[in-house]
């Protein structure tokens, strides 16, 4: 099959068609069963990965770099640029193209928009988005999001997934529904504060791409139907505080809510979270946030940058 991933940037969900989504998700199969049986490859040896954080990140910070590094390849890792030379007044165009010089590719996340395709503009190496200001996009999140819900659930077209929280500025779920454009019988439900619902850009993409979705004030009538529920933190830090005041711990869910859910139904969320998901339902068995859908993060984003590196 051809690698159409090969030394290209990866910076929305946009560009994904169901081919290129599955030619993905094969090679996360891959990278899965290395994980499991011999715990690393040396595909990428030589290879170089700068990871560039000017927000903070745990988890796609450290699966970046656990992914690089099993598959052979090296890391320059800086988690905040407090401590680089961008708090001396280095521009994102200086430090990219510098860095194009050590590494083969770059992985970025920075709370600006438009900074993704501008650091894409200045390197000389494939650009990856691992999340891009207060509005736009976290692709690789998605990617792993719908490769847990086709792996727990099978064909998502026939799926009614339930998206709720704050989704006026959450970067993952701007990816997931632009790739769930990819799926034509799919049914999306959206439940928002009424303060935040998703962007007029999105609703119009959404709107011309034909997917068919609803959005909604209230969840728990919706939660019977759904075979997917994903839970959103409210993004604090990209909201005025009398707003986050007004919003805050209004959609949240507790054990004896998702029992109302179908036995087969999953529970995601791509975290952190705060207290939008009651400890009670952690144990639940339809929960993958803390289980399925962290370690997927790895298989994906090593079949990503071994696509992107190696021919
Ligand atoms: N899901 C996610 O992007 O988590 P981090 O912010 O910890 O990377």
């Amino acid at each position: 099959m051809k690698n159409t991933f090969f030394e290209n940037d990866f910076l929305s969900t946009a560009a994904l068609t169901a081919d290129k989504v599955t030619e993905l998700f094969q090679r996360a199969d891959e990278m899965k069963k290395i994980v499991s049986t011999k715990g690393s490859t040396d595909v990428l040896k030589g290879k170089i990965m700068a990871a560039l954080f000017y927000e903070p990140s745990s988890r796609t910070f450290g699966s970046f770099l656990s992914s690089m590094q099993r598959l052979g390849g090296g890391i320059i890792p800086l988690n905040g640029m407090t401590y680089t030379s961008v708090s001396k007044g280095e521009t994102l165009e200086d430090t990219v193209e510098v860095f194009s010089a050590y590494a083969d590719v770059l992985v970025i996340r920075h709370p600006e928009a438009g900074s993704l395709s501008l650091a894409a503009q200045f390197a000389s190496v494939p650009v990856i988005n691992a999340g891009e200001g207060a509005l736009g996009e976290h692709p690789t999140q998605a990617c792993i999001d719908l490769y847990t819900i086709q792996k727990k659930l099978g064909d998502v077209n026939n799926l009614n997934i339930l998206i709720i929280g704050d989704l006026a500025h959450y970067r993952p779920t701007n990816s997931l529904l632009k790739l769930l454009a990819n799926y034509p019988r799919v049914t999306i439900n959206l439940a928002t504060p009424p303060e935040v619902p998703i962007q007029d850009s999105l609703r119009k993409y959404l709107k011309q791409k034909h997917v068919q979705f609803q959005e909604h004030t209230a969840f728990t009538t919706l939660l019977p139907e759904a075979d997917v529920l994903y839970v959103t933190r409210v993004k604090k830090e990209y909201m005025s505080e009398a707003l986050y005041n007004k919003i805050k711990g209004s959609y949240r869910i507790t054990g004896v809510m998702v029992n109302a859910m179908k036995k087969k139904s999953i529970i995601m969320h791509c975290l952190p979270r705060v207290d939008e998901i009651a400890s009670d339902v952690d144990k639940n068995p339809r929960s993958v946030y803390l289980t399925n859908q962290v370690r997927n993060g790895l298989y994906v984003r090593m079949a990503l940058l071994s696509l992107i590196l190696r021919k």
